[in-house]
């Protein structure tokens, strides 16, 4: 039998104890050996729950307990949560985590300590839910130089995106309706801003390219400036707009090339499998050198999926406990080795203001004679939408220095 304790008893926290209550017999058979939750860290009492007796406040209690050797950290939030994580692994104790603020922010210090006291630190938990997606690049794309990796990362704001989309809702409507629904997190900042997309994107990144990168350092757009009539324009030019964690080799040929990352909202064409990633899915496309494209999709949050991929991480500790040797997937890099956003080459969706259209129509054709535009003189009321061919945000800036109404990269 293997001791552990669960540090946050909420959704997720919860969530981990079903799974293990319920499925413990299968576990063990795949194992050898049954998971006792011997504690549970909160700071409130759960009386009425049948393992309200295992709670306790004090993480002391854990940390100087032999007996535990695995530790479930679902608490969220950077502090205490690496406070905590950080003293488990350096009292010799295995943790497994779904927190992807301190995997993105703490990830590389953390592995180095669990490398530091032969024991382990995995977080398949932190990106994707459900979705095995970290142990798949870790180990059986390992043969692959890994070149890019997109996503849709943010079950919230792709469901408040597919409401805007199939039922034309504005974005504040699909936003409290995902709130109701309870997707969208307490403070929904993090998903609609990007945020919770990029940790996941840098996560993603550091794990395909070895080196990893502060989120305050990644461009991060969300989607709270995606309006009705810029979901009419990408469906003018044959797509639908999803928030895209993407990051990638500057040169495919070259690893140690500079990384780009961003978040932001993308148009996704009809022929691209992502386009039909609806409600509050996750999906994520891997490129690499010798497997070409693979594709990951499933429910990328939720209690359930999420404690899924977090007792799976259990279990793996449970499955190789004879090795004792681990390297940190990645090492900390500074921002000098990201590749500057604003000099990527992209297509854009531009959405401007114009008192005529011909004149319009003309100053588009100046800047970029290949320019698609997607308004029609009859349909003019005062705004004109058009897609540039590949260009930079730099260039496009420079080309139309007044304000534009919205510019939304289109995914290559
Ligand atoms: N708020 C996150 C989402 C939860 O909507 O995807 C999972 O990380």
């Amino acid at each position: 039998m293997t001791n552990i304790a669960i540090l946050g008893f909420g959704v997720v926290g919860g969530g981990v104890a079903d799974v293990i209550l319920k499925n413990n017999d299968t576990i063990a058979r795949k194992t050898g050996e049954h998971i006792h939750i011997k504690y549970i860290l909160d700071l409130r009492e759960f009386p009425d729950h049948p393992l309200g007796d295992r709670v306790v406040h004090d993480i002391g209690v854990i940390l100087s307990d032999p007996e535990v050797t695995v530790v479930a950290e679902m608490m969220g939030g950077a502090h205490p949560a690496y406070d905590y994580s950080r003293a488990a692994l350096e009292a010799g104790k295995h943790v497994v985590t779904s927190n992807k603020e301190v995997v993105a922010t703490f990830g590389a210090e953390l592995q180095e300590i669990a490398a530091a006291h032969h024991v382990r630190y995995l977080f398949e938990a932190s990106v994707g839910g459900g979705i095995p997606i970290i142990r798949p690049m870790s180990s059986c794309l390992a043969a692959n130089q890994l070149f890019e990796v997109d996503g849709i990362l943010n079950g919230t704001t792709n469901y408040i995106l597919t409401q805007m989309i199939r039922a034309g809702k504005s974005f504040e409507d699909a936003l409290s309706e995902a709130q109701k629904k309870g997707y969208a997190e307490r403070n929904p900042k993090a998903d609609i801003e990007g945020i919770d997309a990029c940790r996941k994107i840098c996560i993603l990144s550091a794990l395909a390219f070895g080196k990893s990168f502060s989120p305050d350092d990644i461009h991060t757009e969300g989607i709270t400036k995606i309006t009705a009539e810029d979901v009419a324009a990408a469906e003018m030019y044959g797509g639908v707009i999803k928030l895209i964690g993407r990051a990638g080799l500057s040169n495919t040929e070259d690893p140690e090339s500079d990384v780009f990352m961003l978040v932001a909202p993308h148009v996704i064409l009809h022929d691209n499998p992502l386009s039909s990633v609806d409600d509050v899915f996750n999906s994520i496309l891997v490129r690499g050198n010798a497997v070409g494209d693979v594709m990951f999709y499933g429910r990328g949050a939720g209690n359930l999926p999420t404690a899924s991929a977090v007792v799976a991480d259990i279990i793996e500790i449970l499955s190789h406990k004879e090795t004792d040797v681990f390297v940190p997937a990645w090492t900390k890099a500074s921002a000098d080795a990201l590749f500057c956003i604003e000099a990527l080459p992209y297509a854009f969706l531009v959405r401007m203001e114009a008192g005529d259209y011909m004149a319009a129509a003309a100053a588009i054709r100046a800047a970029y004679p290949d320019a698609e535009i997607l308004t029609a003189a009859d349909d003019f009321k005062g705004t004109i939408a058009f897609v540039t061919p590949l260009t930079t945000e730099k260039a496009l800036r420079d080309a139309f220095p007044t304000p534009l109404l919205s510019v939304i990269r289109v995914m290559p």
